[in-house]
């Protein structure tokens, strides 16, 4: 099976454009490289600050400019994975970081589309719903016989039970919640291949978090999308993606189908991640958090960048302590191969999308000196 969207070792710098007086330019993100599959809900997760939203704004070029570059590495989208994208834009297996802008825009909005924090900034307060979901069908293009119909199939999907009586609505008639689904919808009536989902529920009530995120993965699942999950929150990884990439300080420290990662983390940086959430049963007392704070970009050290919050690395032996805070981890550190993920999305995969043993191999990998000495 072909991913989606691979990302091959794609680093962002910020601080072009400035006068020569200025510092220079500052690398923020380090060798990024992951894969989607078609269908997949697929999951980066760090702090905040680790280089989340810039590895995703980096897929459709939303960087601001002339501050924000791609320094190096490949997008590649792929139209065509799963032998679905004949009738939409003819475009397969494109480099989406060299790709004319004009090509570009034709993929925004379109074939691939976006989910962001904040729904009331991604809606015009001033025009009612059916309006602003009518215009998706312009800029968007994308035709079906009967527009509103399509999209009252789609709010009825997102869980409304009187699409009419939001498509009349202004936003600030509507709770976070239901914008947020709103939102989920007009990323969705384009047929996008990837969906980029930045923080969606971060700024919605802890009560509705829930739904809105089980109304995406129910929708992705039933159109075939391949979701992009930006989160800070390994709850919500546990529940919702099938494979997760841990960042941290600009780099993928480690990444696994989701049920490996949780039950046998191998990275100190994710199992620190893991140690923060709370259950039920827990007493609070007992919950750790991890010391220390993100690094700036500016102040990367040689070496891990997590070496100062590090407890192995703390607790290691001095020949460890000098590797960990020297020698550069190499980007392929303990990746044998990654194939395709194993997911249960009966109908919108390819009967035979995993075509020989190796396909349907997971493989779980963290970059880290622990093990190594
Ligand atoms: N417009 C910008 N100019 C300079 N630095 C930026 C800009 N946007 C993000 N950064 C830096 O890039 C790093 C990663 O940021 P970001 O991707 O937003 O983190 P996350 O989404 O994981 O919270 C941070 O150190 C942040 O300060
Ligand atoms: S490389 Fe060293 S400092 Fe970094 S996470 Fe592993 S043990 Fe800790
Ligand atoms: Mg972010």
């Amino acid at each position: 099976m072909a991913p989606v969207l691979s990302l091959r070792n794609v680093s962002v710098a910020f601080g072009f454009g400035r006068t020569s007086r200025e510092s220079a330019p500052v690398q923020v993100t380090d060798k990024v490289s992951f894969d989607i599959y078609p269908g997949e809900f697929f999951a980066l997760v760090g702090e905040s600050g680790c280089g989340k939203s810039v590895s995703a704004m980096s897929i459709l070029r939303l960087l601001p400019t002339p501050s924000a570059r791609i320094v190096d590495g490949e997008i590649l989208f792929n139209e065509t994975a799963d032998g679905r994208g004949e009738e939409s834009v003819a475009v397969s297996g494109v480099d989406l970081a060299k790709l004319p802008l004009e090509k570009l825009q034709k993929i925004r909005g379109s074939r691939v589309t976006c989910i962001f924090q904040e729904p009331m900034q991604a809606l015009n307060p001033v025009v009612r719903i059916k309006k602003q979901l009518l215009e998706v069908f312009k800029f968007g293009g994308c035709s079906v016989p009967d527009p509103l119909q399509e999209i009252r199939r789609m709010l009825s999907l997102a869980g409304f039970s009187d699409p009419d009586r939001v498509l009349e609505s202004f936003p600030h008639e509507l709770s976070g919640g239901m914008l947020q689904r709103i939102c989920i919808v007009m990323a969705l009536l384009p047929k996008p291949r990837l969906i980029i989902a930045d923080e969606p529920t971060t700024a919605l009530d802890v009560t509705v978090q829930a739904q809105v995120l089980a109304v995406l993965k129910d929708m992705a699942e039933k159109t075939g999308t391949a979701v992009l999950l930006i989160t800070h929150n390994m709850g919500i990884v546990s529940e919702y993606a099938h494979r997760v990439a841990v960042m941290y300080a600009g780099r993928i420290v480690e990444m696994g189908p989701v049920a490996d990662v949780i039950s046998s983390p191998l990275h100190p940086y994710t199992q620190g991640l893991l140690a923060a959430i709370p259950e039920s049963h827990q007493d609070m007392k007992t919950l750790e958090s991890i010391p220390g704070s993100v690094p700036q970009p500016r102040d990367f050290a040689a070496g891990c960048r997590f070496a100062d919050r590090c407890k192995v690395c703390a607790a290691g032996s001095a020949a460890l302590q000098a590797k960990c805070r020297s020698a550069e981890i190499p980007p392929q550190f303990g990746l044998s191969a990654v194939s395709p993920p194993q997911l249960e999305l009966g109908a919108v995969l390819p009967p035979n999308g995993a075509d020989s043993a190796s396909d349907t191999r997971t493989v779980h990998f963290a970059r880290c000196f622990k093990d190594a000495l």
